[in-house]
């Protein structure tokens, strides 16, 4: 196990039906006066989740200012826009209702306001932010985990820069998990949603340190689970069980836990990805499926002993003959998955055909991006990540 471990995670969950009826009295309790609340396009309307969390408000007493809009791949105009209308209305909490995009926009307008200067600075890793305004989740996609996790994402829409800056302050302070508002999202969400809790737990699981029992343990429970349970929601998009499960899932697999005594894990994929998702506006939880075997094909030989274990543990792979055999059929296995659940496992089948030219674009950004290499299990290069591009194409 590494040397030291931290599990941080401040966030209280407020889970079941009709959580989001207690958004008043837990508000009333942090202090809370005047929210932002913070949403994306239709689905909040639609639903009637935004009039319900309205209400629930002003029976406790508490004011709000809305503002809508945010669109998948969240835009950092929107962001600053809602700088200025948080310092201009003095709000004192923002409140997104929605799924990763929306929260990480929330997250985003927090930082800029607590902190002096352009917040794009911080998703540039020019500097760290000293605070954050609280943050409150009214979650409706099992995806992104930004419910409880340190991330957010945006893209800033001048040269499509699509970066992640990741702090503990950005937790949210409060989550409302209520799987029934998973019932009226389309299946491809649902579907993007499980490939990115799958890959939230895999990018930390693919490692290239110790690992502890416990935490394989729970990866592979999750892994599982994700799995199966997304498999009943095809087949009815209404069971309430196997939506719990997923909505839980997506919390957990990216609040630090699946992480836990490790390095942190690779997240190549993941860093591929957002280049990916920044110029051609993919779905991000897509994306990843589509990345991911060529991702592994690339580099399992690194670390052989835990795509072994993978395929065996999580796949249900008999061992082959060689373990090169074996770590292959849990690889094939997974995007045989991916495409049972209608993902991509190719980027051409998102309909985006890439260029030689759009590869070296995507590759040059993620590698100013990190600074150099991305990944642990094989660390990867400018050149490796074309190569990757070009098997993902
Ligand atoms: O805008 P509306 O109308 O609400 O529609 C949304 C959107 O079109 C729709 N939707 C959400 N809940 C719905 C619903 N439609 C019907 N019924 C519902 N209950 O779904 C679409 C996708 O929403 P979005 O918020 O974009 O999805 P997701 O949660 O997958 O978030 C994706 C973003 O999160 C980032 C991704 O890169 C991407 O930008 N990530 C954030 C992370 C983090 N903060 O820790 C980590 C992830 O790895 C990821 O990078
Ligand atoms: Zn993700």
């Amino acid at each position: 196990m590494s040397e030291l471990s931290y599990y941080y995670t401040p966030t209280k969950v407020v889970f079941g039906k009709a959580a989001e009826h207690q958004v008043g009295t837990e508000l009333e309790k942090l202090g809370v006066k005047k929210v932002l609340l913070h949403y994306g396009g239709n689905s909040a309307k639609k639903s009637g989740l935004l009039d319900r969390v309205k209400a629930s408000l002003s029976e406790n007493g508490i004011q709000s200012v809305e503002l809508g809009g945010v669109v998948p791949n969240p835009r950092l105009s929107l962001v600053y826009e809602g700088i200025e209308l948080v310092k201009k209305e003095a709000l004192d909490f923002i409140l997104a209702v929605g799924g990763g995009s929306v929260i990480d926009s929330a997250k985003a307008i927090g930082y800029g306001v607590a902190n002096d200067g352009d917040v794009w600075e911080l998703y540039q890793s020019k500097r760290r932010a000293t605070a954050c305004l609280p943050i409150g989740t009214v979650l409706t996609i099992a995806a992104a985990g930004s419910e409880m996790s340190t991330g957010s994402v945006i893209t800033k829409e001048e040269g499509w820069e699509k970066r992640a800056y990741d702090d503990d302050l950005g937790r949210p302070a409060v989550s409302f998990l209520n799987p029934e508002l998973l019932k009226t999202l389309p299946w491809y969400q649902t579907a993007a949603g499980s490939a990115d809790i799958l890959m939230h737990t895999m990018e930390r699981y693919f490692n290239q340190s110790t690992n502890m029992a416990l935490t394989d343990g729970l990866s592979e429970t999750i892994l599982r689970t994700v799995m199966e349970q997304t498999m009943i929601v095809k087949e009815d998009p209404q069971n309430y069980e196997a939506l719990a499960e997923l909505m839980w899932a997506s919390s957990i697999s990216h609040n630090g836990l699946t992480g836990f005594g490790t390095d942190g894990g690779d997240w190549a994929t993941h860093m591929l990805e957002h280049e990916l998702s920044g110029i051609f506006d993919v779905t991000h939880g897509a994306g990843l499926a589509a990345i991911w075997g060529s991702w592994a094909r690339y580099v399992y030989q690194n670390r052989l002993d835990r795509f072994v274990k993978f395929a065996v543990n999580v796949m249900g792979v008999t061992p082959e003959q060689t373990d090169d055999q074996t770590a292959i059929a849990g690889i094939e296995k997974m995007e045989a998955y991916y495409r049972s659940i209608d993902m991509p496992v190719s980027v051409s089948e998102m309909d985006v055909q890439l260029t030689v030219d759009q590869i070296t674009e995507m590759a040059d950004k993620c590698t100013e991006a990190a600074g150099g290499t991305i990944g642990v299990v094989k660390p990867l290069g400018r050149d490796d990540m074309i190569e990757i591009y070009q098997a993902a194409r």
